[in-house]
């Protein structure tokens, strides 16, 4: 196998996997930041390299392919694979790979995390302590959301979402209800979901957590038309990626107090300092870290590490992903 020649676009978690590269006899050249790189840098640090191992951050689209040629192999550190145009990855003939599998447990904490935080107002309650403003126990301090008896609405049930549905149904005792393009009969029984459609979950489910692909299909998928279906005081959940919902939309949501929410994801990363949704008490906020259980971010890594290996090997990789 001839060496090549290779680049990891970011810095990975696990420092094993990069060295997994080398101990491969690959000529790797490795960015060791932690912040994403700009459009220019990755350009050019992709030049004459065979293959990348790269992140959500980057945009690997027809023009980034055309300015690097050389490029024939794309392991994205992700499940999702919006930052990578596959359709001029194909016409092109580059190979692209994801990271499915590894990482659902994991986020489906982080989400039911977030349901926690924002359902049981547990970050406005940790606010209120810090400030100082705590003055006594109160009956109806912080009020929140009673997870057993209440609706589960699942948007996706990829992984993710049955990881979610897991917990939520089978852990809280909360009832579920499903999007999915198809029903999925199997997975009915055995996590005691039914499904709905957009509209119907909406209506109905105290929690609505969403864990779709973002395609051309689920972007905006939630904007203001559906959030004024759903029921007041309910939990949005959003582990997948910010343009899946009308963000703008969620903001005037939120500001009408009509709904309570928690996001890990926005329409632009990182989400500027002081936008409208960084004043608003009835959201938590993360910064895109639902799948970064220490032992599933090695996971993910590995993954993309033996995807890279297999392709410079001209073999197949373990989780390849084709246009749809
Ligand atoms: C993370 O956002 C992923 O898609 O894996």
């Amino acid at each position: 196998m001839p060496a090549a020649r290779l680049l990891v676009t970011a810095r990975l978690s696990d420092p094993g996997a990069v060295a997994r590269l080398r101990d491969a006899g690959h000529d790797v050249v490795a960015r060791d930041d932690d912040r994403p790189a700009a459009p220019d840098e990755l350009r050019r640090l992709a030049a004459g390299r065979d293959g990348l191992l790269c992140v959500p951050a980057d945009r690997i689209d027809a023009a980034f392919l055309d300015a690097c040629p050389s490029v024939r192999w794309v392991a994205n550190h992700a499940v999702g694979t919006d930052n990578i145009d596959l359709a001029a990855a194909g016409v092109r003939g580059v190979l692209v790979t994801n990271t499915p599998g590894v990482l659902d447990e994991a986020v489906a904490d982080h989400c039911v995390g977030l349901v926690l935080a924002a359902g049981r107002r547990i970050a406005e309650g940790d606010r209120l302590v810090r400030a100082g403003g705590w003055t006594g126990f109160s009956t109806d301090l912080l009020l929140g959301l009673d997870l057993a008896g209440a609706t589960a609405g699942l948007v996706g049930v990829g992984g993710v979402g049955r990881a979610v549905a897991a917990r939520l149904v089978g852990g809280f005792g909360m009832r579920g209800r499903y999007l999915a393009r198809r029903r999925h009969p199997g997975l009915e029984d055995r996590l005691g979901i039914r499904s709905a459609s957009l509209h119907e979950l909406l209506e109905e489910a105290d929690v609505v957590t969403v864990h779709v692909p973002l395609t051309p299909e689920t972007r905006g998928m939630i904007g203001a038309a559906e959030l004024a279906r759903m029921r007041p005081g309910a939990v949005l959940v959003n582990v997948s990626r910010g343009p899946v919902l009308d963000q703008d939309a969620v903001v005037e949501a939120l500001r009408a107090g009509r709904i309570r929410a928690g996001l890990d994801v926005f329409a632009d990363e990182p989400l500027p300092a002081g936008h409208p949704l960084t004043a608003l008490p009835n959201v938590v906020l993360t910064p895109h870290i639902a799948s970064a259980g220490r032992e599933t971010r090695r996971l993910m890594a590995n993954l993309a590490v033996d995807n890279l290996l297999a392709m410079a090997a001209g073999r197949t990789p373990p989780t390849p992903v084709t246009a749809s």
